[in-house]
């Protein structure tokens, strides 16, 4: 057995505690967060933050009190998607603060991932009113911004957290639970997108947290894999 305490813990946070025993140790958990490299534009980054911020391209930018642009490390291995901000998202111009995102970051640093060494983004940049699911006119507003950052960051793997993600970023309409664990590609790009339960979601569930920890582990081969 390999994991080491702070793996442990966040293990037994996400309610998992099977099967530890079998489980390899991912070897990138002492690792530091990588510094920007020259090749990032980080001019071409703060324009796409402004050009977000102020954004009239759907009618959520009516409701919101900010947007939500992304948070974490732009020239991260991973990038993780999910559906939409929340109220909290709403309030600190950050996704995933509140208690889905709590889980989310335990989700991450049980494969030895830092929350601030991942970059985070959502489908929708704007809060959906009482956290309704994303309209189709509202996501096709969008989906510039995501692509842009998705070219911009160039991800080793993406993680589409949720069904909105998921169905969104890979454009179907096969159910969450037919698309988690494998292997799919962000359009033409040839980067990998593994699909897995929204956080939210295993809060309400917490039955299903065991097959979410089978999907970052195939997630997490699938990095390997790309090395
Ligand atoms: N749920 C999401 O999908 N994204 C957030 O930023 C917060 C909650």
């Amino acid at each position: 057995m390999s994991l080491n305490p702070l793996q442990q813990y966040y293990l037994q946070q996400m309610g998992i505690n099977v099967y530890l025993q079998r489980m390899e140790k991912p070897d990138n958990t002492d690792d530091v967060v990588a510094e920007p490299s020259s090749t990032f534009d980080s001019v071409a980054w703060e324009t796409l933050r402004r050009e977000v911020a102020t954004c009239g391209k759907c009618e959520l930018y009516k409701g919101r009190t900010q947007t939500v642009f992304g948070v974490g490390n732009p020239q991260a291995d991973w990038l993780i998607i999910g559906e939409a901000p929340g109220a909290e998202e709403d309030r600190q111009g950050e996704p995933f603060v509140g208690r889905a995102g709590k889980l989310l970051n335990a989700m991450l640093l049980a494969i030895g991932l830092q929350r601030e060494e991942v970059f985070i983004a959502n489908i929708l940049k704007c809060r959906p009113p009482n956290n309704r699911d994303p309209r189709p006119e509202e996501v096709a507003s969008c989906k510039n911004y995501l692509r842009i950052q998705i070219e911009m960051v160039q991800p080793r793997i993406i993680l589409a957290v949720g069904r909105v993600a998921a169905q969104n970023l890979l454009e179907t309409d096969t159910p969450i639970g037919r698309m988690r664990g494998q292997r799919y590609q962000y359009a033409d790009t040839g980067i990998p997108v593994v699909v897995t339960y929204h956080p939210a979601y295993l809060l309400r569930s917490p039955g299903e947290k065991r097959k979410a920890w089978q999907d970052l582990q195939t997630a997490l081969k699938i990095y390997r894999e790309s090395e």
